[in-house]
């Protein structure tokens, strides 16, 4: 099938690296005489018509910024029968004959079911939670890793200097990921995950043991999806007189800022890949890092289950926090 027009989303969570891929997108399309459409606000824009002509010049400098140039969504309403017919009408009426999803879990359920109502489909995959199956890792994850582990640094520096434990919760509501990494990247003393439950007994364990063991602090990375709290722990700690404890919620910071040069080379190579896959007349595959290499797997591998939170990983941290 020869492709006229295509369009390009970024849906769910934004993630800094989307705006490299929509760039990538566009001038891939355009090296094969093929237009490219922006949906504004994910999903959503797709289910309302907000469409935006993209060419090589309208793509210019975003290489550079984080978030997403065309918004974000979460748009449950796609979930729906009806609002996936209403999309593919919007999609005809504008006359596109393929649609590239940058984003995460739920975005490429999203595209599965475009690519099942017979539209040509791919994804990229692109989520600071790394929760996609079968890839590495994804556009935005290196970036806010960093982002994290640079904030979780200065931290550490005043917890030390002032003798004190520190709850610091990351983002992830249902992936432990960036707590993981950031924990061990950041040196932590104990990380809580949202795969591996820790109570308040085996907190206050490790607090003791930590001082007991001439740590001038204790910190701990507390995914936001932990089964307990990053508030609740520091309340806990908070009842223990002989130690005191400061509460930091990193949130949003570590979504937002300029992508490092792995998330742009990495936007740039997997959205190129897709781009071309959907001009050979591949669908239903998003393209991402695999084993080291910028490949394409079908999307069902990539929203089911993942556990990247590995026990080894978990083992690891815990013997490097003594
Ligand atoms: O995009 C993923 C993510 O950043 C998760 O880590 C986090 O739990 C969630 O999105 C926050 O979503 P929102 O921005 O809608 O509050």
């Amino acid at each position: 099938m020869a492709f006229r027009k295509i369009a390009v989303l970024t849906s769910g969570g934004d993630a800094p690296g989307m705006n490299a891929a929509i760039r990538s997108v566009v001038r891939t399309a355009a090296a094969s005489d093929v237009e490219t459409v922006g949906v504004r606000s994910g999903f959503r824009g797709l289910m309302d018509g907000d469409f935006v002509p993209l060419d090589v010049r309208s793509v210019g400098g975003i290489i550079t910024r984080g978030g997403t140039m065309l918004g974000s969504a979460r748009a449950l309403e796609f979930k729906t029968d009806d609002g996936q017919v209403r999309a593919v009408h919007q999609l005809e009426r504008a006359g596109v004959d393929g649609l590239i999803v940058i984003g995460g879990n739920g975005s490429h359920t999203g595209a599965l079911a475009m690519h099942a109502a017979g539209l040509p489909t791919m994804g990229i995959a692109s989520t600071i939670d790394n929760d996609l199956g079968g890839v590495d890792t994804s556009i935005g994850v290196d970036t806010a890793l960093n982002t994290a582990v640079q904030l979780i640094d200065r931290i550490r520096d005043t917890a030390s200097s002032h003798h004190r434990a520190f709850v610091v919760e990351v983002m992830g509501r249902r992936s432990g990921y960036i707590a993981l990494m950031s924990g061990i990247a950041a040196g932590a003393e104990l990380i809580l995950t949202p795969e591996v439950p820790v109570d308040k007994d085996q907190a206050t364990r490790a607090l003791r043991a930590a001082y007991a063991a001439g740590k001038s602090h204790f910190v701990v990375v507390a995914a936001e999806g932990s089964p307990l709290k990053a508030s609740e722990l520091l309340d806990h700690l908070t009842t223990l007189p002989e130690f005191e404890a400061r509460l930091s919620i990193l949130g949003h910071l570590q979504r937002g800022g300029s992508p490092l040069v792995f998330d742009r080379l990495l936007a740039t190579r997997t959205a190129a890949a897709a781009a071309a896959g959907l001009l050979e007349g591949k669908s239903g595959l998003m393209a991402g890092l695999i084993r080291g290499r910028i490949s394409l797997i079908p999307i069902e591998t990539a929203i089911a289950p993942v556990d990247k939170v590995t026990p080894e990983l978990c083992a690891l941290a815990d013997v490097l926090a003594r």
